[in-house]
C-alpha cells in the first residue's frame, strides 16, 4: 500500500484492499477505467457523502474491448487520477494489474441475455460480459455498500442492475445523472481523442437527443418518427457514423410505438473522427429517473 498526495490510500492487491476495507463501512464504490473527468469525480463527490468510505477502482479492463477496439490507446494518467481522487473524497484506489485480475487460467464469464443484448449488445460483440465479469469481481473485491455508475452510460447500467438482482449481489446500485460541459457534450474519458473543434462538432450527438425529446413533446408517440427526428440532426455533419439512435422502454426491447414511462430513454451511438462516442437523454425530461428503482432496477 502505498499513499498518494492528498492522502489518498493506493492499493494494488486484494489483500491490501481487505486490509483497509476491513472494519470500515458502509463504502460506497466507483469502479472507473481512469482518465478521470468531472462526471467521475461527481460519482465520487456522491460516495463519500453516503458513505463513511469511498473507494474507487481503476482499470482499464480489457475483457471488455473487442479486437478493433481502443484498448492499447484507451488514455491513461494515474498521477492525474489520483489527484482528481483525493479532490472529489476518496480514500482509497483499487488500481491491480492485469495478471492480479485474470490470472493464468481464469475461465469464468459472466453473460446476459435480454437487457445486454441490443444495442451495444449488438454493436460491441462480447462487451458487457465483459463488463459484468469485471463488476462482479470488483464488487465481490471491495464488498460496498453502494456502487455507483454514470447514467452515461445507460445501458451498461441496466445491465449492472440486472445482474445484480439475477445473482442476489448485497449491494445498491446507484445510478448518478451525465455530467454535461456547458455546450451540451456529455464528458467522457474518449473525449480526449478530439481536438477543440472536433468536440464542438461532436455536440450533434446531444443535439440529436434532444430533437428527439421535441418531437415527443409536440406528441410523436411512433418510435420510428422520433427516431427520426434524431437521425435528421445527425446526418447534417457528414462525420458522424451513427451506429444506432434508439427510442427504448425500460428493458431496452425497441417497440414499434411508445408507451409513457419514465425510464423511456433515447439513445446514441456514433463514429466521429475516429473516436466512437455514446450519449442518452430521457425521452421526456420532465421525468426524473424515480430515486427508487423496482428490484433489477429499470430493465
Ligand atoms: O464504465 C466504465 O468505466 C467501465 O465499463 C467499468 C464499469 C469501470 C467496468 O470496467
Amino acid at each position: 500500500m502505498t499513499e498518494a498526495p492528498g492522502g489518498v490510500q493506493v492499493v494494488r492487491t486484494p489483500e491490501a484492499l481487505r486490509a483497509v476495507r476491513q472494519g470500515l463501512g458502509p463504502v460506497g464504490f466507483v469502479p472507473t477505467m481512469g482518465y478521470l473527468h468531472e462526471g467521475h469525480a461527481a460519482l465520487i463527490r456522491r460516495a463519500r457523502q453516503e458513505n463513511a468510505l469511498a473507494v474507487v477502482s481503476i482499470f482499464v479492463n480489457p475483457m471488455q474491448f473487442g479486437p478493433t477496439d481502443d484498448l492499447a490507446r484507451y488514455p491513461r494518467d494515474l498521477d492525474r487520477d489520483l489527484r482528481v481522487c483525493a479532490e472529489a473524497g476518496a480514500q482509497v484506489v483499487f488500481t491491480p494489474d492485469a495478471g492480479v485480475m485474470y490470472p493464468p487460467g481464469f475461465s469464468t464469464q459472466v453473460s446476459l441475455t435480454g437487457v445486454s443484448e441490443p444495442l451495444d449488445g449488438a454493436a460491441r460483440p462480447g462487451h458487457f460480459t465483459g463488463v459484468a465479469t469485471v463488476v462482479l469481481k470488483l464488487l465481490n473485491l471491495v464488498q460496498p455498500d453502494r456502487a455507483y455508475f454514470g447514467e452515461k452510460d445507460w445501458q451498461q447500467l441496466a445491465v449492472i442492475r440486472r445482474m445484480v438482482a439475477d445473482l442476489n449481489v448485497p449491494v445498491q446500485v446507484v445510478g448518478v445523472p451525465t455530467v454535461r460541459a456547458d455546450s451540451g457534450l456529455a464528458l467522457s474519458s474518449r473525449n480526449s481523442y478530439l481536438g477543440t473543434e472536433q468536440q464542438a462538432r461532436a455536440t450533434v450527438l446531444s443535439r440529436a437527443l434532444r430533437a428527439v425529446q421535441a418531437a415527443y413533446a409536440a406528441g410523436e408517440r411512433d418510435t420510428a418518427r422520433l427516431e427520426q427526428a434524431g437521425l435528421d440532426v445527425l446526418a447534417t455533419d457528414p462525420e458522424v457514423q451513427p451506429d444506432y439512435l434508439a427510442v427504448v422502454p425500460p428493458d431496452l426491447q425497441r417497440q414499434p410505438t411508445v408507451t409513457p414511462d419514465p425510464l423511456n430513454r433515447v439513445l446514441v451511438a456514433a463514429r466521429m473522427f475516429g473516436v466512437r462516442l455514446i450519449d442518452n437523454l430521457p425521452l421526456d425530461p420532465a421525468d426524473p429517473v424515480p430515486a427508487a428503482l423496482p428490484p433489477g432496477g429499470p430493465a
